[in-house]
């Protein structure tokens, strides 16, 4: 499990100031339209320099992104999973055991942007890095896709981070929640804690009408 650090970053206006621990297994960012989440995750990725303050990191980074076609370079998506997990038999099992043996022979270019996202989360998962952080994974995602992503991720022996706004998910998935508003950290904690304290209400932000208190 990877470890990350981020001390009194800024970068331009878009971070103020932030500072933040991840060592639980799940941490997601949630924040309005704008607030500043994949700025964080460039930073904490090492994509972006920040202008100032200091970030600590693991050497081995998974990444999913905003646009998931931005993780693609191969003809088929067999070759995609078999560069990464490095053998064709290994990244049809991989496809398989997530009902996705469908897709092995299609471009990658060609899936629409759910299926995409999919095959984005899959690839930085099983290129089995420390960290893994993904941009609105649940993007395009319908109710049986997230479930199934929820259980990949959950059952992973890894840091995740998360930006998203999908609180459901984030809610449902997370040890630890963080609330960006205008580039400023203005809460965090467990979810429960961070609904008790009212963060995400005093934002106007939509509360998680499912969650029970637990994963
Ligand atoms: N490269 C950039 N240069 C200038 N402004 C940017 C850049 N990238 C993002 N922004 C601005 O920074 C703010 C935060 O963006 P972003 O990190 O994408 O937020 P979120 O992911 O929470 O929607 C937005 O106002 C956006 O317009
Ligand atoms: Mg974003």
């Amino acid at each position: 499990m990877g470890v990350f650090t981020v001390e009194n970053v800024w970068v331009k206006n878009i971070l103020r100031d932030v500072t933040l621990n991840v060592e639980d297994k799940v941490t997601s960012i949630v924040g309005p339209n704008g607030s500043g989440k994949t700025t964080l995750l460039r930073v904490m990725a090492g994509l972006i320099k920040p202008d100032k303050g200091a970030v600590k990191r693991p050497g081995k980074i998974g990444g999913s992104w905003q646009n998931p076609y931005f993780s693609f370079t191969k003809p088929t998506v067999l070759e995609e999973l078999s560069e990464t997990v490095g053998s064709k038999s290994e990244a049809l099992e991989i496809l398989r055991s997530m009902g996705l043996e469908n897709l092995a022979g299609k471009s990658p270019f060609t899936l629409s942007m759910g299926q995409a996202r999919l095959i984005s989360i899959i690839l930085a998962v099983a290129w089995k890095p420390e960290a893994v952080i993904l941009d609105e994974p649940t993007n395009g995602l319908s109710c049986g896709w997230k479930a199934r992503v929820w259980r990949l991720l959950r059952n992973m022996n890894t840091t995740i981070i998360i930006a998203s706004h999908d609180v459901e998910f984030a809610f449902t998935i997370s040890d630890k929640i963080v609330v960006l508003n205008e580039g400023i950290v203005v809460g965090e904690g467990s979810p429960r804690d961070v609904l008790e304290k009212g963060y995400l209400r005093t934002l106007g932000l939509p509360e998680p009408e499912n969650w029970r208190g637990g994963l």
